[in-house]
């Protein structure tokens, strides 16, 4: 068999084996457009920084970014206004809290958002992008996905409408971030931000290639240019490792051992730097995009972490 063939055999057989895991978890049903996703889909694509793909499954499924648009305001926020203006405003510390929990706005003094990977300090982070309109903020975070991925993206403005209608614990989080003065735009148009940032559609392809970008320290191997800084890159890692999977970043980190983030739309983005690994068909390192909508009660697709343990397991894929 030809090494390509094998390659795609091993993700074929990943999520033949993995998909019945979705019937462990639910699709996210308290942003009702969620809930109307096909809950049996499991996808992944694998890319290398020579453009060379594997990719199984239901691969041509849009899906929202949901909490994987974290990293990537995160990222742009830290271009636009610097690393030590961002870390002022939002921690870089894990909580071992749900991802959209208020309990530490106040029981820690003065209010800072621990993470930028809980919805509290993304909502802070997206206030923070430059731009004198919700809408020209997301231009701006459009424009950079589209470099990345080499493609335009689109807002699902159903799905925007939909968590929109019934963000109450967003809007309770943005209200109790501008009381202590950690908002750097108005509450609605803070939300209207993220809640559009978590709306962008995607394929696992699209998130293979943010994943692939990351691995490379900014530099997109494929367009031969530095996006955006190591130092950025390096920091957006620490946060996957530690925050990206929100309370079961631990066993995360333990049994898999890869930077990663996950969204409730069942969407999973890994970043694999060379050095880890080394021993793959991917040595000189490759970006994971995952996608399998059935999530557990944490927020992370079931069937898409199994496969994504799968794949890290049999090529020896891990950072420590
Ligand atoms: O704000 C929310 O609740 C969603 N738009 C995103 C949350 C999310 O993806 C958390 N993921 N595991």
């Amino acid at each position: 068999m030809e090494k390509k063939d094998m390659q795609e055999q091993v993700v074929i057989n990943g999520v033949e084996q993995f998909r019945g895991f979705a019937k462990e978890g639910r699709c996210a049903s308290y942003i009702p457009m969620l809930a109307e996703r096909n809950p049996d889909h499991l996808a992944v694509s694998v890319i290398g920084p020579d453009g060379y793909e594997v990719r199984a499954g239901d691969s041509e499924e849009l899906f929202t970014l949901q909490s994987v648009s974290k990293v990537l305001t995160f990222i742009l926020a830290c271009m636009d206004k610097g690393l030590p203006y961002v870390l002022e405003r939002v921690d870089v510390e894990p909580t071992g809290d749900t991802f959209n929990s208020i309990i530490r706005l106040e029981s820690h003094q003065p209010g800072k958002p621990f993470n930028p990977m809980i919805n509290a300090g993304a909502i802070t982070v997206s206030s923070m992008l430059t731009g004198h309109s919700p809408s020209e903020k997301l231009t701006k975070l459009l424009h950079f996905l589209q470099q990345i991925t080499g493609r335009a993206l689109t807002i699902n403005e159903a799905v925007f409408q939909s968590e929109w209608q019934t963000a109450n614990r967003n809007r309770a989080l943005a209200y109790y971030l501008m009381d202590s003065g950690f908002l750097d735009c108005p509450v609605e148009e803070a939300l209207e931000v993220y809640l559009k940032q978590c709306a962008i559609e995607v394929t696992v392809t699209d998130l293979a290639k943010i994943g692939l970008v990351i691995a490379h320290d900014g530099y997109h191997p494929l367009l031969k240019t530095q996006l955006f800084s190591k130092e950025v890159a390096k920091m957006a890692k620490a946060l996957m490792v530690t925050c990206g999977m929100y309370n079961a970043s631990g066993k995360f980190a333990a049994f898999i051992g890869l930077p990663a983030k996950s969204g409730v739309s069942g969407a999973i983005l890994a970043a694999v730097p060379s050095h880890a690994s080394l021993h793959s068909p991917f040595p000189t390192g490759c970006g994971i995009g995952i996608y399998g909508p059935a999530i557990d009660e944490i927020g992370n697709s079931v069937a898409g972490v199994q496969l994504l343990k799968y794949l890290a397991t049999k090529w020896q894929m891990t950072i420590f």
